[in-house]
């Protein structure tokens, strides 16, 4: 047995015995894939940490993850391998920021990507996901919405409705440097492949692409299709779980550089100090708490998967 198959095992002896879930984001190194016991997309960990009937939550991904399964379990221990695994779009807005721009733009709803602070969560109207951002703006019944902290999200979703989408100047560092020339250039690598492009890429790269999706969109599409080849525009992280699911397709990078420090941070080390010594904990206060639950809570009565 290899050393990461015995860490691996240890690890699920302990959750066994604490009785915790394991969650992991598609970005995760895929041995922490390989060990947890469920991995998706932002939308997917969210119901999931709903969802549990755990005691314990163990979340691989960046802090607003972790924040947010604390959201929506309040009597559940979240405990957080990396606790230094940040997001730094989510640190681009801050409450108070919020509110100076909407004194400027006047009232109207405030649309909030989950990949935020929970404080910034509590100042806003709704969230959404990659995978359900337009659905959760056209459920809203006012024609002007603020969208934050993606802009290329916000203008991604503003030209999938007929509302006015006024947006918040914040980005992914790591799908906003993918530019259209790297995707061009990978193209004509591979005229065959197909280009999957995710909505946190800047508008002139999403025009280039077969089809804009969230990463567990991105998996999903993969596998229906008949196609045999994917150009992959999400963090590089996605080629191991994609490879998996598709062992005779083939996955090319639309860049090199697409690589998240932060999603990277967590070992399976760390994983294993994190079931045992019961650390790190992530606890959103009460009063925050109270007020980002409704704007998340809204979110997933909007996908209507709750009750599934
Ligand atoms: P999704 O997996 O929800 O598409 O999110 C992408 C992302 O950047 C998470 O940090
Ligand atoms: Fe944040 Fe981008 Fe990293 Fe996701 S990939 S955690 S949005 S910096």
């Amino acid at each position: 047995m290899t050393e990461s198959e015995s860490i691996a095992r240890e690890i699920r002896a302990l959750l066994k015995e604490r009785n915790a879930i394991l969650l992991a984001h598609n970005y995760q190194r895929p041995e922490i894939q390989d060990v947890a016991d469920l991995t998706g997309d932002s939308l997917e960990l969210s119901i999931k940490a709903a969802k549990t009937d755990a005691d314990v939550i163990v979340f691989c991904g960046v802090h607003f993850m972790s924040e947010t399964a604390s959201i929506v379990s309040p009597d559940k221990t979240v405990l957080m391998p990396r606790p230094d695994a940040g997001c730094p779009m989510a640190d681009m807005i801050t409450p108070e920021a919020l509110k100076t721009r909407l004194a400027e733009l006047g009232d109207m709803p405030v649309v909030t990507y989950v990949n935020s602070t929970a404080s910034v969560k509590a100042h806003s109207t709704i969230c959404c996901t990659s995978a359900n951002a337009v659905a959760v703006v056209n459920s809203l019944a006012e024609d002007e919405i603020l969208m934050t902290p993606d802009r290329n999200l916000s203008q991604y979703v503003a030209s999938k409705t007929s509302k006015k989408i006024h947006y918040w100047d914040g980005y992914c560092p790591i799908h906003d440097r993918l530019s259209a020339e790297q995707v061009l250039n990978t193209k004509a690598a591979h005229p065959e492949a197909l280009f999957m492009a995710h909505p946190e890429c800047r508008p002139e790269v999403l025009a280039l692409a077969d089809a804009i999706l969230s990463t567990s969109g991105m998996l999903d599409f993969a596998e229906r299709s008949d196609k045999e080849s994917f150009i992959v525009g999400t963090e590089e992280g996605l080629i191991y779980p994609l490879q998996k699911a598709n062992p005779n397709k083939s996955f090319y990078r639309a860049s090199e550089a697409m690589v998240c420090e932060d999603m990277k941070l967590t070992t399976l080390g760390d994983v294993l100090t994190a079931i045992s010594d019961m650390t790190y904990e992530v606890k959103v206060s009460e009063d925050v708490r109270i007020h980002a639950s409704r704007a998340v809570e809204r979110m997933l009565e909007i996908t209507g998967k709750l009750d599934d």
